[in-house]
Formats: structure tokens, C-alpha cells, sequence
């Protein structure tokens, strides 16, 4: 890059954030917190182990990978030549780097494999509500293993999370099989001839794609084209044996687990390297952004990046999406929003030193306690409201009196109960039961 390039042309203007990529900020972090904590206990739960990777990769990672005739190697990447001249780009999804980051350590050899992840990744995209340049996925893979088993694993654990969140009767499942690459290859024919008889009806962009991938024309949403899009040849009628009884050993493993889905058949997915299996967890709360984890078998992708055949499945899930639509829907606990559960302040600045040791004793004593210590003095009155504005449930005070009989005062800041002295030890356990939630509210 040229000096002129990043030089400073207007000096004294605010330089802001790019579109589409957000700032998390603090009232909104804990949110992130209570949702990211919750995912990583349910990976831990079902014996998957989280893998990180870089955020830049070589392009051809994922050209090779996504496709080079989707719209997200077409038109989506941020790709870049760095000082070596080598073209690299920004993460647009997680499930390249984990093949290439499995393959490259050696963790596919004659070995399964279930992996986790989680991060920001880059699509440049029309920003909107739900709909992000810069936007954050959890996703997991799980390589070696081919049945329908795996598949059926991946969703119930989809499940269970939109359960612990309270989600699930908010979300539904979409499934549909693209079957094997032969099956499909050969459906694709099909789909062309019928296409090419329906020539008029297609838009400029489906056009196009006719000859390049003409399966995610029935991906369309153009109205327009939804009755012809709707008596095209289905691929769920033209799947291969093998294909059929998985995608029918899924469903009743399903059923028998008790998770309604959808059957869509026009599923197709915008990534290039899935077979059989695919699947979309949608929600009509969001508006067009509507799906919040998507996924899919894709057997084919590791050999194609130059490894040994390896059967491999897996989703992801929009961080962004998950997050909005918990607070859309009112599904966000108090704990997700509270910062702090104490304030602890020494009433006058004489109190300063020794409040400052019983923060340390409560921090010692009740690890789970999460203490705010007033700092930067003021009148008693400003020192009040800013416990107020901490969000605290309490707010502790030591003063001359409470150090002269080695008291500590709990004044209750949310409700309304009386203001306890307590000596320090009592305060402890005070503390440690209002914590635990056995002292109702
Ligand atoms: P994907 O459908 O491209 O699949 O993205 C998965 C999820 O990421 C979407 O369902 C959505 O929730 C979220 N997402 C995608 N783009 C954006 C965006 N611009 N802004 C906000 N959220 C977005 C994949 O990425 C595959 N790697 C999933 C997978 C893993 N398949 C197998 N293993």
C-alpha cells in the first residue's frame, strides 16, 4: 500500500467503525456471555473440543471449498494481497479452516473427530438487521463417521440449546437430502432440461446460473418465479438408494428423539460442498434474516482439499442472530443482564483503605460474588447514586461507625427490605445464601 493511501487527509475528523462490523459494548457484552457460556458448556457436554483457528486464510481455501460459483467466493470476500503478494482473505465461514487445520495436524488420521468453534467471520454483504459484514458464528464439525447417527447427534444438540435458551418452540427445523455427488450430478441434468424449457421464466441472475449451478436457482426468492420454482423436478425424488436410507434412518431417529422438522425440498444450501444431509433451523421472529443455524453433511470436502476420503458433518450458528432474537422475544435472564451483584462503599474517605481490604476478604471468601469497590471519592449522596447506577442488587458500607463495631451495612438497592448490619463473617454468609437464590426476592 502506497504512503498516500493511508495517509491522514482530514485531520481532526472522527474516524468511525466500518459498516456493517459492530462494536460489542459493555451493556450488551454479558448477554454475549450468558449465550457463548452456555454453548460451550453443551459442546463440553456432548464431547466436543473447541479448535481456533486464524481469521485469514489463503483464498484458495476457500474458493476451492465454498465454490468458486457462489455468491459468497463471487461477490462476498474481503480478499487482499498482503506485502508478499500472496492473496488472502478474511474468514468467510469456519468450516474450511477446520478441515485444513484438521488435515494439517494430522487429526483425521484414522481417527473421528468432533470439533467446536467459535469467532467472527467476514462476508461482505448488504448490512441490515440480522445481516452483517463482520458477524460472529459457533459452529462444530465432526469428521469420521458416515451414518446417520452423527447427524441426528448434531441436531439433538441444536436442540437442546434452543431448549436451554428457551427457544425452541420459536425455531423450526428444515431438513432435505441433496443425496450423493453422482445423484446429484445426474439430477442436475434434469433440473437443466427443465430449466432450459422454462427458459422465459427465469430471472437475469438464475440465467446465469444455469450453467454454473443451477441448483441454487431453487434457492430463488423471487416471486415471480415461485410456481415454476414449484413444479421443478424434486432431488428428493431422484436421490440414490444409499441417500434415501440415511436421510429416512435421520428422520425416525428424530421422531424417536421428539424433534419436529420440515421436509423442504428445496433446501439447497449456498455452499457448494454439501451431499446428502442438509439442514436450517429458521425463525419468523427476525424478519428476512431468519435463519439461525445451518448446516449439513459434506463428505466429499476433505478429499477435495487433498485429503483422504473423510465423511464429515457439521453447522454453525449466527451468534448475532441468536443474541437478537433472545431479546426480541424477552428471553434473557436477569443474571444475562446484571453486571454486578455488590457495590461496596466506604462511606467518607477515611473508610477508603479498609474497604478496599474487605473487597479482597469477600473476593477471597465468595468467588462467585461479583464485587464493584467505589473508587474516585466524592459526597455521600454521588457515591450512592453511583452504587444505584452500578446495577448492583446491594450495596455494602462501611463508614465510621460500621469500622468503629466492625460491622459492614447491607442496604438492598432493588427491593424492599430493610438495611442489615452485619459483623464480616455474617456478611459472608448472608452474601453467599442471596446468591444462591434461596432468600426470595
Ligand atoms: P452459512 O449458512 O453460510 O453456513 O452460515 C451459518 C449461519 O451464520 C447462518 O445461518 C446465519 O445465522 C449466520 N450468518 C451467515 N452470514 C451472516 C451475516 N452476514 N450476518 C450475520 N449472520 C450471518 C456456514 O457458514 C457453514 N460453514 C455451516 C456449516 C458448518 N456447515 C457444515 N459445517
Amino acid at each position: 500500500m502506497s504512503k498516500s493511501q493511508v495517509s491522514n487527509k482530514e485531520p481532526g475528523k472522527k474516524i468511525q467503525a466500518i459498516r456493517g462490523m459492530n462494536d460489542l459494548l459493555p451493556e450488551h457484552s454479558s448477554l454475549w456471555q450468558y449465550f457463548e457460556g452456555t454453548v460451550q458448556t453443551l459442546m463440553q457436554r456432548y464431547g466436543y473440543a473447541e479448535i481456533r483457528t486464524p481469521i485469514v486464510e489463503q483464498t484458495a481455501l476457500f474458493a476451492r471449498s465454498i465454490g468458486e460459483v457462489t455468491d459468497i467466493v463471487e461477490k462476498e470476500m474481503y480478499t487482499f494481497e498482503d506485502r508478499n503478494g500472496d492473496s488472502l482473505t478474511l474468514r468467510p465461514e469456519g468450516t474450511a479452516s477446520c478441515v485444513r487445520a484438521a488435515m494439517e495436524h494430522g487429526l483425521l488420521h484414522n481417527q473421528t473427530q468432533r470439533l467446536w468453534y467459535q469467532g467472527p467471520m467476514f462476508r461482505h454483504e448488504r448490512p441490515q438487521k440480522g445481516r452483517y459484514r463482520q458477524f460472529h458464528q459457533v459452529g462444530l464439525e465432526a469428521f469420521g463417521l458416515d451414518g446417520p447417527d452423527i447427524d441426528a447427534e448434531v441436531i439433538l444438540l441444536s436442540a437442546r440449546l434452543w431448549k436451554e435458551l428457551g427457544l425452541l418452540e420459536h425455531v423450526t427445523l428444515e431438513l432435505n437430502s441433496l443425496g450423493s455427488n453422482e445423484a446429484r450430478a445426474a439430477y442436475r441434468d434434469t433440473l437443466v432440461a427443465y430449466f432450459e424449457a422454462h427458459r422465459d421464466q427465469l430471472d437475469e441472475d438464475s440465467l446465469r446460473r444455469l450453467t454454473s449451478n443451477p441448483l441454487r436457482i431453487l434457492d430463488s426468492k423471487n416471486p415471480d418465479m415461485a410456481p415454476m420454482l414449484a413444479d421443478a423436478p424434486r432431488l428428493m425424488d431422484h436421490l440414490d438408494d444409499e441417500s434415501r436410507t440415511h436421510f429416512e434412518q435421520l428422520t425416525r431417529m428424530l421422531e424417536a428423539a421428539g424433534i419436529d422438522y420440515t421436509i423442504n425440498p428445496r433446501l439447497v444450501r449456498g455452499l457448494d460442498y454439501y451431499c446428502r444431509t442438509v439442514f436450517e433451523w429458521t425463525t419468523t421472529a427476525l424478519g428476512s434474516q431468519g435463519t439461525v443455524c445451518a448446516g449439513g453433511r459434506y463428505d466429499g470436502l476433505v478429499e477435495q482439499l487433498g485429503g483422504k476420503p473423510t465423511p464429515a458433518v457439521g453447522f454453525a450458528m449466527g451468534i448475532e442472530r441468536l443474541v437478537l432474537l433472545l431479546q426480541t422475544l424477552g428471553l434473557v435472564p436477569q443474571s444475562a443482564l446484571d453486571e454486578v451483584d455488590a457495590y461496596l462503599l466506604p462511606m467518607d474517605d477515611g473508610a477508603t483503605g479498609s474497604a478496599m481490604l474487605l473487597a479482597e476478604q469477600l473476593r477471597t471468601a465468595l468467588p462467585a460474588l461479583r464485587l464493584q469497590l467505589h473508587c474516585g471519592g466524592g459526597s455521600f449522596k454521588s457515591r450512592i447514586k453511583k452504587a444505584d447506577k452500578s446495577g448492583a442488587r446491594f450495596a455494602l458500607l462501611l463508614g465510621e461507625d460500621e469500622l468503629t463495631h466492625d460491622r459492614v451495612s447491607l442496604k438492598f438497592l432493588r427491593e424492599s427490605r430493610d438495611q442489615q448490619s452485619l459483623s464480616r463473617s455474617a456478611l459472608v454468609a448472608e452474601l453467599a445464601t442471596l446468591l444462591s437464590g434461596n432468600v426470595a426476592k
